[in-house]
């Protein structure tokens, strides 16, 4: 038995040999970009080990180059077959301007995952979920999972203005129905993603959950809404991450009255029990080295066009 158990797994070990040599692409290649909006792009990730396992809900943690720092980014979908995961990802700052200079071809240096728990799907019939931004990348493959297991799903999507909307095609094709709201009403509905929420439960819509992803604020004030009408609320947090493990404490997070933390024990959790105002407080830690940063990579880039 013992002997067997040895053989398979050389047998397994040739296969990965095979496989590495006669792979079309290199380990983490970028082999596809898609600019999404100004400020927001698509990545297709050669990252076959972590094709194979991916579900919604979870993430990867990269580093760009060798002094890089590491950042998580969602799972926004995946194809087992072709062995690719795809990222999709807001300019915010100095890491995400690096990543973004790279392109289909250029290989990303570390590239770790599947992290975190997956998104809970299972005997749920009705749900509506609530994307704002960029949280609509991390909303989309649960949204669609969703749907192909046959849930009645409404999305309510947020954007600040029409420039900014993402994904819409994705939304419209994964949803029974889509609401799709702009700040400033140049797109879709004017208003907030709240009001159009309120407009489908005062509708009669019941369902059995909503899951809520965007901006803290955001995320607070659907849970303070949906607690007026008592239905169970999923959020995803984003704090600050460094290793992923459970190890380094960065993403301890208040749920419940008691200490989480985000990469192991989330990023999902109920919206019911997040303590929001201290989150959003400790978003706020490293702002100024954040702002350093980025500001020095913009230099950086001026510079090579000069
Ligand atoms: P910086 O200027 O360094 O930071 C800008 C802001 O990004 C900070 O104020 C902070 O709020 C956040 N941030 C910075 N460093 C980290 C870090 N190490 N870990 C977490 N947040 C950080 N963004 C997307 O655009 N798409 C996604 O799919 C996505 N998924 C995420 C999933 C998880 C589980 C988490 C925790 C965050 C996710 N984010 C996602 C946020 C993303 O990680 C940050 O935008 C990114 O780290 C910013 O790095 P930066 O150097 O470009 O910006
Ligand atoms: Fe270090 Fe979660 S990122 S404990
Ligand atoms: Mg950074």
């Amino acid at each position: 038995m013992n002997l067997l158990l040895r053989l398979l797994y050389l047998v397994k070990i040739l296969i990965d040999m095979v496989n590495k040599v006669y792979s079309k692409y290199k380990k983490n290649e970028i082999i596809n970009k898609v600019i999404l909006n100004s400020t927001v792009t698509k990545m297709d990730v050669y990252a076959p080990y972590i094709a194979k396992k991916a579900e919604p809900g979870e993430f990867i943690i990269l580093r760009v180059n060798e002094d890089g720092e590491r950042i998580p980014l969602t799972i926004a979908g995946y194809d087992r077959e072709e062995g690719y995961i795809s990222i999709i990802f807001q300019i915010v700052g100095s890491t995400t301007m690096l990543l973004n200079q790279l392109n289909v071809g250029d290989c990303i240096l570390d590239f770790v995952g599947p992290l975190g728990k997956k998104t809970e799907t299972e005997g749920l019939k009705k749900v509506a979920v609530v994307g704002g931004g960029v949280g609509c990348a991390i909303a989309y493959p649960v949204t669609k999972k969703l749907h192909d297991n046959g849930c009645v799903v409404h999305s309510v999507i947020g954007f600040r203005n029409k420039d900014l909307v993402i994904l819409e095609k994705e939304f419209s094709e994964a949803s029974d129905k889509l609401c799709l709201m702009t700040d400033d009403g140049s797109y879709g509905d004017k208003g907030l993603v709240t009001s159009a929420l309120e407009k489908l439960i005062n509708e009669g819509n019941q369902y059995d959950e909503v899951i809520a992803i965007g901006p803290l604020p955001m995320m607070k004030f659907v849970c303070l809404l949906t607690k007026k009408y008592n239905i169970k609320t999923i959020v995803s947090m984003n704090p600050i991450m460094v290793d992923g493990t459970g190890m380094c404490g960065a993403c301890r997070l208040t749920v419940g009255g008691k200490i989480k933390f985000a990469c192991i024990d989330g990023p999902e959790f109920d919206g019911f029990e997040v303590d929001f105002d201290e989150m959003i407080s400790r978003s706020k830690s490293y702002s100024e080295f954040e702002t350093r940063s980025r500001e020095k990579t913009c230099n950086l880039f001026q510079k090579k066009v000069n």
